[in-house]
């Protein structure tokens, strides 16, 4: 995680930087700093804290200068603190430099260094990298920087300053997101295309092993030898506004709000609702290749693990592939049986994911044909899958996921229908229903978001439990878990799902006077084994709000409060039964005065294992 930024050119740039940082808190926010070169070398401001402590820290004070280097902070070597804030520095203070990822070797380097008395003032991973560069220094930056990288293993993404060459930032990755942004008379890198967008949209997309040496008047590329290559502009097709509020009070509102152009944007150029029929071009799959893949996983973790548990029931169900989904950190290390008869479909919306990213990788290394569905062009896994499908949620900058959530559903559909063509399993009638039924939903979602009153009247009136449980069956089921995940990320009510069949093995012992229980109750096959369950914990008190189809009288008599939502088919309910989970941790984490959009411990990004 963490987020960098950096900005050579004429303006000041501790604006830009703390700018740039705003956008990037995503990425981590327990501490944020700069680092501005001065007349008389790099001055160094970080704190503890939100953003907003640095910009009081520096008030009256502001650093200037031209050139500079900044840095948002998710701990992972050494709590947080203004000493582990970075950017770091080398014992004079005239190098820096601000990190994202892991440096794996960092103890025994530092053990190298304490022995030859080198002083430490933090405890991160990072502080030796400044030391490195520092010692590797001998008049030439490059050099310097092609030394550290040779020494040191793990993930990165980084960036360098000195005093003793002030007209450059050299930056470079490996498995952490950087881009370096392109102006006139001025340039920019940062860890994420929303730091830059509102000075440039011509953007270097960086790889793994290459370097930029970024100047006032241009980028000098390299690879790791400091061989010169070239690269393709790559031009982002969105503007500031998409990754701005817009008048919303948080990023998860608006981006809730978003759901219909999201899914609408997804859907554009695959499906055609006059015809029925549906498409991915990017694809180039016939009967053979599906006659070959004999099992398919799908890897991921949190809410896109989730949308995998729903892709496993619509691709068992509508192509008949058997499917397992894995959490991408149990994947990696548990030597999954995988061959080049299996297709891996990894979800991730960033495309960055350390777990995902190596689940993918293990996958392609055991010989298995991989899938990438992510929102990110130009990330890890949209580079590194065999094949992608993107979604078009556009930016997603709350930590919890929403709208990147429904299109990785509506995605996950498409493909299962896709396959189910292809393997001539699907019914040509059911098909066509499905794809004009998807057509729909834009329209069925902006009715289900308008309709939160209802919603603000129970998050206020349970936003004080302690627990909560969410309850479907089936696909139902698979929604429940993002919605007890939601809840739990954003409110910090203790939160959990479960199989409706499956709660009195157990956990039916909770159960209490007005604990509420959510429960979904789409599925029409399974509905009455769900109203028993209703039963079940309405016997023992719970408070039961029920999530079921517009008209359904039934699950009124039996539920304390029913949310309705538009009625569609069975496939197609998860995206809409999951609307009114989204808006209920919002409005319950607001109720308890949460931040919303930058829950305690967690960040968007996790770049880490
Ligand atoms: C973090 C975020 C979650 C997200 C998960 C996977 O935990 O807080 O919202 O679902 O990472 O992220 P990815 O970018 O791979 O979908």
């Amino acid at each position: 995680m963490c987020g960098i930024v950096g900005y050579i050119g004429k303006r000041q740039a501790t604006g830009f930087l703390l700018d740039g940082l705003s956008k990037l808190e995503y990425r981590g926010y327990d501490s944020a700093g700069i680092a501005i070169l001065e007349k008389d070398g790099p001055r160094v401001e970080k704190c503890m804290g939100r953003l907003d402590a640095l910009r009081k820290k520096i008030e009256g004070r502001v650093p200037t200068g031209t050139v500079g280097i900044g840095h948002t902070r998710w701990a992972t070597h050494g709590r947080p603190s203004d000493h582990n804030a970075h950017p770091h520095t080398d014992p004079t203070g005239k190098f820096v430099v601000v990190h994202n990822g892991i440096v794996e070797n960092y103890l025994s380097l530092k053990e190298d260094m304490l022995a030859h008395g080198e002083q430490f003032s933090s405890e991160t991973d990072t502080e030796v990298l400044a030391h490195l560069f520092a010692n590797y220094y001998k008049g030439n930056m490059e050099d310097a920087v092609h030394r550290v990288l040779k020494t040191i293993r793990g993930s990165y993404s980084l960036a360098f300053m000195c005093a003793a060459e002030p007209d450059k930032i050299i930056c470079t990755k490996k498995d952490n997101p950087l881009v370096v942004g392109l102006g006139k008379d001025e340039n920019y890198i940062a860890s994420d295309i929303p730091a830059i967008i509102s000075s440039t949209r011509d953007t270097y997309i960086m790889n793994d092993g290459e370097i930029a040496i970024v100047t006032a008047d241009g980028v000098k590329l390299t690879d790791l030898k400091g061989n010169p290559i070239t690269k393709e502009i790559f031009k982002v097709n969105w503007n500031a506004e998409a990754a701005e509020k817009g008048g919303f009070e948080h990023f998860m509102l608006k981006e809730i709000y978003e759901q219909p152009k999201s899914i609408r944007d997804t859907m554009r150029g695959r499906v055609n609702g006059k015809t029925g029929k549906l498409n991915f071009t990017e694809l180039n799959w016939n009967k053979d290749f599906l006659k070959d893949i004999h099992k398919i996983f799908i890897v991921a973790c949190g809410t896109a693990y989730h949308a995998g548990i729903v892709g496993k029931c619509y691709i068992e169900q509508l192509a008949g592939i058997p499917v397992e989904v894995d959490i991408a950190s149990e994947f990696r290390y548990r030597n999954p049986i995988v061959d080049k008869h299996t297709l891996t479909i990894v979800i991730s919306q960033s495309g960055e994911t350390s777990d995902t990213l190596a689940a993918l990788r293990e996958a392609k290394r055991l010989g298995s044909h991989t899938l990438g569905v992510t929102n990110v062009v130009g990330s890890a896994v949209g580079r590194e899958a065999d094949q992608v499908v993107y979604t078009y949620a556009g930016p997603e900058i709350a930590v919890a996921s929403t709208k990147a959530y429904t299109t990785q559903l509506l995605v996950m559909l498409m493909l299962a229908i896709y396959m189910g063509n292809l393997k001539e399993n699907l019914d040509s009638a059911l098909s066509e229903d499905l794809v004009k039924g998807i057509v729909e939903i834009p329209e069925l979602i902006h009715r289900q978001v308008e309709s939160v009153d209802q919603i603000k009247v129970f998050a206020r009136k349970y936003g004080s439990a302690e627990d909560a449980f969410f309850l479907g069956r089936g696909l139902d089921y698979a929604v429940a878990l993002e919605g007890a995940l939601k809840l739990k990320e954003i409110s910090y009510i203790h939160a959990e799902a479960y199989a409706a069949g499956e709660l009195k093995h157990g956990t039916l012992a909770l159960i209490v006077q007005r604990v509420p229980v959510i429960v979904i109750a789409t599925q029409e096959d399974i509905y009455d084994k769900t109203l028993s369950n209703i039963q079940e914990v309405k016997a023992r008190d719970a408070s039961v709000i029920a999530i079921g189809y517009e008209g359904d009288e039934k699950l009124a008599k039996y539920a304390d409060h029913v949310i309705y939502i538009p009625r569609t088919g069975k496939y197609l309910a998860p995206l809409l039964s999951v609307l009114p989970l989204q808006l209920l941790a919002y409005y319950a984490a607001l109720t308890r005065g949460c931040d919303v959009d930058k829950p305690r411990n967690l960040a968007k990004s996790v770049t880490v294992e």
